[in-house]
């Protein structure tokens, strides 16, 4: 089958399986090239199926050795095999079981899905649809089993063997060449959460008793060598545990939780029962390898895989639609442990960051999808920032119009009834009608609607009757396939801000929630606020409480009043960096940049105040807010006809401007932040790093000469990555002969260190000017770059699809670029190629000349015969 003609998969087609499968009895025998898979299945009719249907097992690129059904050799015209599938097409009307045998070749897979080999170690990677890869399969969430898997191999070659559960035997075969491990796990699970690992590793590993009392072995697994690195992975899983036992009440369940690292893979970790597989890239961490960001993610990644224990492994997902009900329920989990392990406002700000970057910028063009979609034809391209990111935002709002308190309680409920099954939606939200009394039909469809809603808020005082008036209008633009759009359910958090703090909040308006929540699921509402003896400020969306944009009728000394005077610090950040934005839309649009002067003066002297006073108490924040918004931001905001060049240009003179009129402060913070002591990654000298550094950056804008010397000198003293970054990032921003001097430095210092030089790449990659291509296109040659890692193309090729001048030169030499390694790696890597193909999901809004050439490479792409499905459908999703 061509990929293009590939089935449309829906939603409403589903229906239970007619066979299901108890028990799964593997046996492995790890080769590197002819792995040997025996499968005992032990099936039974699906009371909820219907009867007398055909077995229909999946496959991928398989090749059946030999069948036996209840022990007896299966007739060749009892059953079909093809590569994609194993047919009975009558077995028995009654339970019996299949022993399949089938053989792999694990070093030959550069798809790295299945059983493939990663630096010669033997890992997994079945989510959604790999284990089919493996043997013959019901490889669908809602067919759950129980696994033993018996694991074998030449000891040298793979002295750890891993699977899911515990380990139930282990030793030597006779010779003493080879042994063996046998491994349980009594949960039944989905058979995208089967795992097992074979290879060399160290380890490091610590004994953890839950709060209901169960002893449990936690450990982590890396490369030879790498065991100093592997602390910080292990300390984040202690505490997400402690946390989820806090906070969710919610225990581990087995006697061992392996945690492995590998240097391969699509994705960034794998929640598999018992045994999570890692992204090297977020385990490994010491102060000269990591920054302060890894050391983040890898917190943040540990504690999300860990949560999905209970929400996506102990309670799955019924089909691949429910996505959001593993993923989106685990992100909202995750970003609630970072925020109460560090700074609340500070990782709210950093999350809408990305919100907006990545599932803004997707809802906004041809491949924008619900939440929830209702059609698929390749799963894996919807692991994306709406199933997940906007997919938090979610559950966020269901907290909110929950409260607290109905909202804790619909989350134990949805734990004890769902426990052991694979779940929708539908039953998740039924917990929280349950306990909040509330009607959750009209929320529900913030997972049926693609798009985000624009929220019009203009407001009005009466000074006679101290009454403020304000009116809040919703809409949301057309999506693909979604022509009509309905109101949705708005939680707005607000405070009327006044000279001397937070005005009280009183109006008899029913839409008025406790705690300040207007909720706005109308197409537009009118509040009356009484009881005002000044006029009051509007301070909308705190917290960012609903993943909408917010259209204000304020001007920008009202916005810079609510910079310095808000009690909601994500507003304090949101108000400098609207103002900032609505200059920079002005001016990207215009390419006129007079007027751009006067508004950096306005800004720059809200920052001098804000740095000579409340700032330096918590630099982690004001480091965000002296971070602007990205070009990229600015380019998403004007949404169409846009020109990178301009908007590149509105954004290199406003922070040059900025960087100028600060100079003084800005560099009297590289002295007053420098510090002493030894690196550690806590909130607190991060915070200060990140302060340090973000003022670094405008300072090499505005100040070339002194802060290039400044970058050298971070550079030469810096005794952690973070600094080192800083300084070569600052570099990249000047352009001459030291920034290619400290490279090549950068480069021999970590020679060795492959996740270093990948921030080396990127750092690179994103250099905004015409020269980029030519170096991205001489570093794929350089022994630093591989096109079958991963981590290595994301890197390299991600950043400079990222890199928004360069990737849209006018010449359109950028999506001839990416378009071509596209259709190259396709062949190797299909989920990596189609990840890369997603650069082009803006396309649509740039002005004709680039949106022509933008367009003719997907359509190059497109026509590529023997394309994968992946990345077909992201072709044809986007010329759609
Ligand atoms: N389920 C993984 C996570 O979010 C992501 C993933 C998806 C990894 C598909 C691999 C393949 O934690
Ligand atoms: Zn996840």
């Amino acid at each position: 089958m061509r990929a293009e003609d590939a089935p449309m998969i829906r939603l409403e087609d589903y229906r239970p399986s007619d066979w299901l499968i108890d028990t799964v009895d593997l046996d492995i025998l790890l080769d590197a090239n002819r792995t040997r898979v025996r499968s005992l299945l032990k099936l039974r009719p699906n009371p909820q199926g219907r009867q007398g249907a055909p077995l229909v097992l999946d496959g991928d690129e398989l090749a059946l050795g030999s069948i036996a059904l209840d022990d007896v050799p299966l007739a060749p015209t009892l059953y079909t095999s093809t590569p994609q599938s194993l047919t009975l097409p009558s077995p028995p009307d009654r339970a019996f079981s299949l022993r399949i045998e089938t053989e792999l070749n694990p070093a030959a897979n550069t798809k790295l899905m299945g059983l493939y080999r990663s630096s010669g170690v033997y890992c997994t990677q079945c989510e959604a649809d790999g284990f089919r890869r493996i043997t013959y399969f019901l490889d669908r969430p809602d067919v759950m089993s129980v696994y033993t898997v018996r694991l074998e191999a030449v000891k040298a070659e793979a002295p750890v063997l891993l699977a899911n559960g515990n380990l139930v035997a282990s030793g030597e075969l006779p010779g003493g060449e080879r042994h063996f491990a046998v491994w349980h796990d009594p949960h039944p699970k989905p058979a995208y959460l089967f795992a097992i690992v074979g290879g060399r590793l160290d380890h490091i590993r610590q004994p953890y008793v839950t709060a209901e009392g169960r002893k449990v072995e936690l450990a982590v697994y890396v490369e030879p060598g790498k065991a100093g690195r592997a602390g910080w992975a292990l300390d984040s899983l202690v505490r997400c545990m402690r946390w989820d036992e806090r906070v969710f009440g919610r225990n581990y369940d087995l006697d061992v939780f392996n945690v492995v690292a590998v240097s391969d893979f699509n994705m960034g970790a794998m929640e598999n029962k018992g045994l999570n597989i890692f992204n090297d890239k977020y385990v490994l961490a010491d102060p000269l390898t990591a920054s302060d960001g890894d050391y983040i993610s890898i917190e943040a990644i540990i504690a999300h895989e860990y949560f999905h224990n209970w929400t996506g492994n102990r309670i799955t997902c019924r089909d691949w639609f429910q996505l959001c009900l593993k993923e989106g329920l685990t992100v909202f989990r995750d970003q609630e442990f970072s925020s109460d392990e560090r700074s609340r406002p500070v990782k709210r700000i950093s999350d809408v960051r990305t919100l907006r970057s990545t599932q803004f910028s997707e809802d906004a063009g041809p491949l924008a999808h619900p939440v929830r979609p209702r059609a698929y034809k390749e799963i894996n391209n919807f692991y994306t920032p709406t199933v997940y990111e906007k997919g938090a935002e979610v559950i966020r709002m269901l907290k909110v119009l929950t409260g607290d308190d109905a909202f804790a309680r619909g989350m134990d409920l949805y734990f004890e009834r769902c426990d052991g099954t694979a779940a929708t939606i539908e039953e998740f939200l039924d917990c929280f009608i349950e306990t909040s009394g509330q009607d959750l039909t009209h929320f529900a469809r913030w997972y049926e609607q693609a798009g985000t809603p624009t929220v019009v808020a203009s407001g009005h005082y009466d000074a006679a009757a101290g009454s403020y008036t304000l009116e809040l209008a919703q809409s949301t633009p057309p999506t693909p396939g979604q022509e009509e759009k309905a109101p949705v359910v708005i939680p707005v958090a607000l405070g009327l801000v006044g000279k001397t703090g937070d005005l009280p909040l009183n109006s008899i308006s029913p839409a008025l929630k406790a705690g300040g929540v207007v909720v706005l699921d109308q197409p537009s509402l009118n509040l009356t606020f009484t009881g005002l003896s000044e006029a009051p400020t509007p301070s909308l969306l705190r917290g960012f409480s609903a993943p909408v944009r917010l259209e204000l009728d304020l001007g920008d000394a009202e916005l810079l009043r609510l910079f310095t005077a808000d009690s909601d610090s994500f507003n304090r950040w949101q108000a400098f960096q609207t103002v900032a934005t609505r200059a920079l839309v002005r001016a990207g649009k215009s390419g006129n940049l007079s007027e751009l002067a006067e508004k950096a003066r306005e800004l720059a002297a809200a920052l001098a105040d804000f740095l000579a006073g409340p700032a330096m108490a918590d630099p982690a924040f004001a480091a965000q807010v002296l971070r602007l918004p990205s070009a990229a931001d600015i380019a998403r905001e004007i949404g169409k006809d846009v020109d990178p060049d301009a908007v590149f240009a509105a954004h290199r003179a406003l922070s040059r401007a900025i960087g100028a009129a600060l100079a003084e402060p800005l560099s009297a913070l590289q002295v007053q932040l420098r510090q002493h002591g030894p690196y550690s990654p806590a909130a607190g000298p991060a915070g200060q790093r990140a302060l340090r550094n973000e003022a670094l950056g405008l300072l090499a804008l505005a100040l070339p000469v002194e802060a290039s010397a400044l970058a050298q000198a971070r550079y030469a003293e810096a005794d952690n990555l973070t600094d080192r970054l800083a300084a070569l990032a600052a570099m990249t921003l000047i352009p001459g002969e030291a920034r290619e001097a400290l490279i090549g430095r950068f480069a021999e210092l970590y020679a060795d260190e492959p996740l270093v030089l990948d921030k080396w790449l990127m750092a690179q990659a994103l250099i905004p000017e015409a020269g980029t291509l030519d170096r991205v296109k001489a570093l794929m040659a350089s022994p630093a770059f591989s096109l079958g890692n991963p981590n290595r193309v994301r890197a390299l090729i991600g950043g400079f699809s990222a890199n928004l001048t360069q990737f849209n030169r006018a010449d359109g030499a950028g999506y001839g670029f990416i378009a071509g390694i596209v259709t190259e790696l396709d062949r190797a890597n299909p989920q990596v190629a189609s990840r890369l193909l997603g650069a082009f999901k803006t396309w649509r809004m740039l002005e004709p000349g680039r949106r022509d050439l933008a367009r003719s490479a997907l359509r190059m792409v497109a026509a590529t015969p023997g394309l994968s499905r992946d990345v077909s459908d992201i072709a044809a999703r986007s010329l759609a």
